[in-house]
């Protein structure tokens, strides 16, 4: 008990600075990342813009996490490429965005190691590969987002 009450002040001392490196960005959560390098062109609430040509997330991110193909187009994404998140900020922002605006349930969470698996698997050409995807989900009667490109 009195270790105990030794150590107490520490742990303490500890959170305060975890707190404090947060709040100078040193370690964002998840949604501080979103805020940070995505919310500029997908908006707060990820409805993006249709006159801008930056397609919704909400009820449209299951489609591409749900599936291996899927998963490997996300981390191809111009936006997601230049967004210097480290691989396991990534698997984190990902799985907090899917979430919150995929499908929570029928998925697998990113790890670190898969992110690192697909950023390192090259996509030629991301359009391209978007197309043949969405092919596929319209024939298995997903939905998909309206895309600068169709
Ligand atoms: C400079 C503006 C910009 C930023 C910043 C940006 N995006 Fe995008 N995003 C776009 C545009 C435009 C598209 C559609 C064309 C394309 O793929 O570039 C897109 C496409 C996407 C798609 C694919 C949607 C689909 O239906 O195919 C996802 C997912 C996505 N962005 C997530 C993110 C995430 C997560 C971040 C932050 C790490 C991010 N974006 C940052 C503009 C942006």
């Amino acid at each position: 008990m009195l270790l105990l009450l030794l150590l107490l002040p520490i742990v303490a001392f500890a959170e305060k600075n975890v707190a404090q490196a947060e709040a100078h960005g040193e370690k964002n959560t998840p949604w501080q990342n979103y805020v940070l390098r995505c919310s500029g062109c997908h908006d707060m609430d990820g409805s993006g813009s249709l006159a801008g040509g930056i397609p919704p997330l909400p009820g449209f991110l299951g489609t591409f996490t749900q599936d291996p193909a899927g998963r490997l187009y996300l981390m191809h994404v111009p936006g997601i490429v230049a967004s210097s998140l480290d691989d396991a900020q990534l698997a984190e922002l990902m799985n907090y965005l899917n979430d919150k605006w995929g499908d929570p349930q029928g998925y697998p969470a990113f790890t670190a190691q898969e992110v690192k698996t697909l950023r390192g698997t090259p996509v030629e050409d991301v359009v391209k590969y978007r197309r043949q995807l969405v092919k596929r989900y319209l024939k298995e009667g997903m939905k998909t987002a309206d895309y600068p490109w169709p």
